[in-house]
């Protein structure tokens, strides 16, 4: 998906997938530093690793303590830090390597365009307290959420998650557990891995919840495109979509990181869903 909006921005670059043992991390990163890499997007398991890393965090990669996105800057003439691409005799200057994460705007960006929904003031179910789930509920409290639950298989995750949000967001209420089934619900969130493999069980226990309680649902995963949870959630009626905007909104903010310029969301839009969907 960045190869092509890289060519409609007019830039001479390239995106590559590389495939890195955790324990050569740190000299990977160094050497593409080096060799006049502009920046990396890191996957499982380096985000954490990277955290400890890099030289400079930003807010983003500090606050979610995960970087998913690395710009390799130096310092402009002013002593400003910038992307190192930017400028030249680089090597007369300091250089230093900043972590970013732009996975946990990417969720509420997607939920808020592809849904229509703004988080703020609305009652969420969330299925998964892992990685992906601690970050979705941090930032749906961040965003104001009138009333969060947390449901996972292992409640000590939950617990832990619904503490770290007590002490950040102390004036969000957050339950541990399912919504009372009467109570009329805005979204209901998978966050959990369940749903990858056919044969994988609902991330819900269907006696806990009616689907038609919400009027809203979103899954994080994106293949299969409509997974039986997203399924059985729209035939209750809820508006449902499925989590590419989420694979497509770190994407796009990774590469405004990079280049500094407005990204043409929807030519990476399209790529994305050539290449997963193979549609046109
Ligand atoms: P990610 O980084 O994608 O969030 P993760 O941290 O391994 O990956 O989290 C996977 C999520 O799916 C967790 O919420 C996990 O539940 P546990 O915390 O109890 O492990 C959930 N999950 C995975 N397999 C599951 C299963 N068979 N039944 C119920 N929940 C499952």
């Amino acid at each position: 998906m960045h190869n092509p909006t890289i060519a409609a921005m007019g830039l001479n670059w390239n995106y590559l997938a590389f495939d890195v043992h955790p324990d050569d991390l740190e000299p990977v990163l160094r050497g593409s530093q080096r060799m006049g890499f502009i920046g990396l997007n890191l996957t499982v398991p380096h985000k954490i690793l990277a955290h400890d890393i890099v030289d400079h965090l930003d807010e983003s990669g500090r606050k979610w303590g995960a970087v998913n996105t690395i710009r390799f800057e130096c310092q402009d003439d002013d002593g400003i830090w910038v992307p190192s691409w930017k400028v030249e005799n680089l090597e007369k200057r300091s250089t230093r390597m900043a972590g970013f994460n732009t996975d946990a705007d990417a969720v509420v960006r997607a939920i808020r365009e592809e849904l229509d929904l703004p988080l703020s003031g609305k009652s969420v179910l969330l299925l998964g307290a892992g990685g992906a789930g601690r970050v979705a509920a941090l930032k749906c409290a961040e965003e104001n959420v009138g009333q969060l639950f947390l449901v996972n298989r292992t409640l000590k995750k939950c617990e832990e998650v619904k503490k770290e949000i007590q002490d950040l967001y102390p004036h969000v209420q957050v339950e541990i557990g399912y919504p009372p089934k009467n109570q009329a619900m805005d979204l209901i969130l998978n966050a959990t891995s369940l749903g990858l493999k056919e044969s994988d069980p609902l991330p819900l226990n269907t006696d806990s919840v009616v689907l038609s309680q919400f009027q809203y649902a979103y899954d994080m995963i994106y293949q299969p495109a409509e997974t039986r949870f997203l399924s059985l959630c729209k035939k209750a009626g809820c508006q449902t979509t499925n989590g590419l905007g989420m694979l497509l909104y770190q994407g796009v903010k990774a590469l405004e990181i990079w280049t500094e310029m407005k990204v043409p969301d929807s030519v990476m839009r399209n790529a994305l869903n050539q290449h997963v969907y193979g549609k046109e």
